[in-house]
């Protein structure tokens, strides 16, 4: 029988668990400092390594960065010097990066086509790893990343940064505790407007400056097909399918993941999706859909139903875990509701004595990445276990591609586990 849980119950359970986590570690000398390296600069690169410098300065020394973009290769240098209090060395081609043997871990901040290469150049290098999601560009990819990396005996952390936050951790932890009952049902969901900044969902302004001269268009496009110098592919490339799976390994992989996580699941049995390109028509020459929805159903009886929408914020993103007896609400990465299940307005007998709650801690996403990083560096001083590994980054990425597919092929998806690979149905 599942016990019941107060809320107080909860948070001193909570505050205990925090409590026995390893120990701040201490300031290090220059020398002794990890030397790390960061892959491809833009927004999310500049992103995680402010993050890094708030969760961990003292740990690290940025001693080497890449970035085909020389605009941006010269600001995050400047970054480095103020931030960090050092120079950097600077490349353009991440395989010279990759030849200096004093860099110990190496971010992989690039987009999604790039991870492969990347990822496997960087482990055969013996480096350790922070790569941000999705793990690859295909399920093939991964798996040779998750071969390759358990070789080398590196850490690679996966950048699915939500396992890393409190209240993901928190309601995991409720689940596990039957705050909710017995659970089959997760809704997760991920609506925006571009209304904000005027331009339609993911066209970011191209920089002013940008040009073919100090934009190097053969390295962005790596192992994508040969094409001329096109700016919107390269500074939009989550609207192409040569380079991004655009919602599904984008927005959604954080959701399956983050519910995989707190339902204590792994890889969907199987995904049917649909949606298309339904705000933003021609002559945007965009391919990612803006709508789409997807259904996953696990094997123990379990199922995901998601949607996400680019045109209208009104109801934000977030995921409700749907047990017999409350349901648990992450939004928007920094709010947790929890709510009784009620007929006739009453608590389910089995919930009576569980009280509802809310928790808001804004910002929560950023503490999650600073948690996220700090996580990997500890691992690699051997202090703690790492949150995020290959084989769970390979999970997301599945169940990301497995809507993909579906869409791009208007088929049913089926995972095998047994043989590690789907068909269509
Ligand atoms: N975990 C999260 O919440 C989260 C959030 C945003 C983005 N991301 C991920 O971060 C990655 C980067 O996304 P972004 O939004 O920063 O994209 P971005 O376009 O802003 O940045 C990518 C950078 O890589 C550079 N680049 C391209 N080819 C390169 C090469 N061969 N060598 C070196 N640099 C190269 C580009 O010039 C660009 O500055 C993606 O995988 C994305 O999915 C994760």
């Amino acid at each position: 029988m599942i016990p019941d849980v107060s809320r107080r119950d909860f948070v001193k359970g909570t505050a205990a668990a925090v409590s026995s986590a390893p120990a701040v570690v201490s300031a290090l000398g220059a020398n002794d400092r990890l030397q790390v390296a960061f892959i491809g600069l833009g927004g999310r690169g500049r992103y995680v390594m402010d993050m890094m410098y708030k969760a961990v300065k003292d740990q690290v020394a940025v001693t080497a960065i890449c970035e085909t973009f020389s605009t941006r290769l010269a600001g995050a240098k400047d970054y480095v010097q103020t931030t960090g209090g050092n120079t950097p060395k600077t490349f353009v081609d991440y395989k010279e990066l990759l030849q200096d043997k004093s860099i110990d871990v190496v971010f992989v901040t690039s987009p999604e086509h790039l991870h492969h290469p990347m990822a496997m150049a960087a482990l055969a290098a013996g480096k350790h790893i922070y790569l941000e999601k999705p793990l690859a560009h295909t399920i093939e990819e991964g798996w040779e990343i998750v071969k390759a990396a358990k070789k080398s005996g590196k850490v690679m952390q996966v950048g699915t940064q939500n396992r890393s936050n409190s209240l993901y951790i928190k309601a995991k932890e409720m689940v596990a505790q039957g705050m909710i009952g017995e659970i089959h049902y997760a809704r997760a969901f991920w609506y925006r407007n571009a209304l904000a900044d005027g331009s339609p969902a993911w066209r970011y302004t191209i920089p002013s400056d940008a040009s073919e001269e100090n934009t190097d268009w053969s390295r962005f496009l790596g192992p994508a097909p040969k094409r001329p110098f096109n700016k919107n592919r390269y500074y939009q490339w989550r609207l192409y399918w040569d380079y991004s799976g655009g919602i599904s390994t984008d927005l959604l992989v954080h959701q399956t993941d983050v519910t995989n996580f707190v339902c204590g699941k792994t890889v969907p049995s199987s995904c049917m999706s649909s949606g298309g390109v339904y705000q933003w028509v021609q002559p945007d020459d965009r391919e990612v859909p803006d709508t789409f929805s997807a259904v996953y159903e696990y094997a123990d009886r379990f199922q995901i139903n998601y949607s996400c929408f680019l045109g209208n914020a009104q109801f934000g993103h977030g995921e409700q875990f749907m047990g017999r007896e409350g349901t648990i609400e992450v939004l928007n990465r920094q709010v947790l509701n929890f709510y009784t299940e009620k007929v006739n307005g009453k608590p389910v007998p089995q919930a009576a004595s569980r009280k509802e709650f809310s928790e808001n801690i804004p910002g929560n996403d950023n503490n999650a990445v600073q948690s996220h990083v700090r996580n990997l560096i500890e691992s690699i001083q051997g202090k703690a276990k790492l949150v995020a590994p290959v084989e769970v980054g390979q999970q997301a990425a599945i169940s990301g591609h497995m809507a993909t597919l579906s869409y791009r092929n208007r088929k049913m998806i089926q995972w095998d586990s047994a043989k590690n690979s789907y068909r269509f149905v």
